[in-house]
């Protein structure tokens, strides 16, 4: 199908997947990636990249402009921020830390969940009928953990989601939630550095004992963006191998 997709966090890890994912599967023809990052991990001539902070709606607006044509699909997937090492070494600064400092609390949530609502307030007014978005939340939104202000986010993020499906469900406008379970992108690499205690981590948690790989994230993504999942909204697909199910 031709069509733009605007891809958040689309740089790298999961994002880059999912506008991989989107046009590999012919779901949109080109994708217009939105990163604080100067370049694509890995080029791809179909995707440009358009520098920006999606906390910050100035930004955003100038991106937009940049691109200058409204998408078909918007995918809000940046996210994720300053979570240090899993034995929370940086002391109150730590996402790990249940009192830790209001700043930092803030942050995460300005990041994995405000920055939707920037992006689809700048965005979402000019869709058109048949219009998606996907949302990128995470199973941290759906169960109780130690990352306090990053799951509370991510389980806003999912309410936000149905909210917005009732809301934009009259103009045909479909809104939709993926959310992974656990992914060895930059994300999971600075919380467990080291890789033989995340193999034995996956092995105990994991009930098919196997992580999630950014492709296996962003083929669910690529579903609900597409015409397959026409009656799909307000939905949130876990990818996390059954680590709900525990
Ligand atoms: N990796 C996991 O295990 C996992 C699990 C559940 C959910 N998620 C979610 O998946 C999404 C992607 O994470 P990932 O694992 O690919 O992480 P990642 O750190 O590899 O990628 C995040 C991308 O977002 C970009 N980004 C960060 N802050 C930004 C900002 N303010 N403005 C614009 N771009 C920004 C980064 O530059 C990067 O390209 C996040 O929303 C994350 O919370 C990841």
């Amino acid at each position: 199908m031709t069509g733009l997709a605007i891809v958040t966090g689309g740089a790298r890890g999961i994002g880059l997947a999912i506008c991989n994912a989107l046009l590999d599967q012919g779901v949109v023809d080109r994708v217009a990636a939105f990163d604080l990052q100067d370049e694509l991990t890995e080029p791809n001539p179909a995707i440009t990249l358009h520098r920006c902070d999606v906390t910050d709606e100035d930004s955003v607006r100038v991106a937009y402009a940049e691109v200058g044509e409204v998408p078909r699909v918007l995918v809000n997937n940046a996210g994720g921020g300053r979570i240090e090492m899993i034995d929370g070494s940086e002391g109150t600064q730590s996402a790990f830390d249940p009192f830790s400092d209001v700043d930092a609390f803030r942050d995460m949530v300005d990041l994995n969940f405000t920055s939707a609502h920037i992006v689809t307030r700048v965005i979402g007014p000019d869709l058109a009928e048949g219009a998606v978005i996907c949302n990128t939340a995470s199973i941290a939104g759906l169960m109780p953990g130690r990352l306090y202000a990053y799951g509370a986010a991510k389980a806003a993020l999912i309410h936000w989601t149905r909210s917005m499906a009732q809301a934009l469900a009259p103009q045909k406008i479909r809104v939709n939630a993926i959310a992974p379970g656990i992914i060895r992108t930059k994300l999971w690499e600075a919380m467990q550095p080291d890789d033989n205690a995340y193999d034995t981590m996956i092995k105990d948690i994991m009930p098919m004992q196997q992580d999630q790989s950014p492709e296996d994230i962003a083929n669910a993504a690529a579903f609900l963006c597409s015409e397959r999942a026409s009656q799909v909204t307000g939905e949130v697909i876990r990818i996390d191998g059954g680590l709900t199910l525990r």
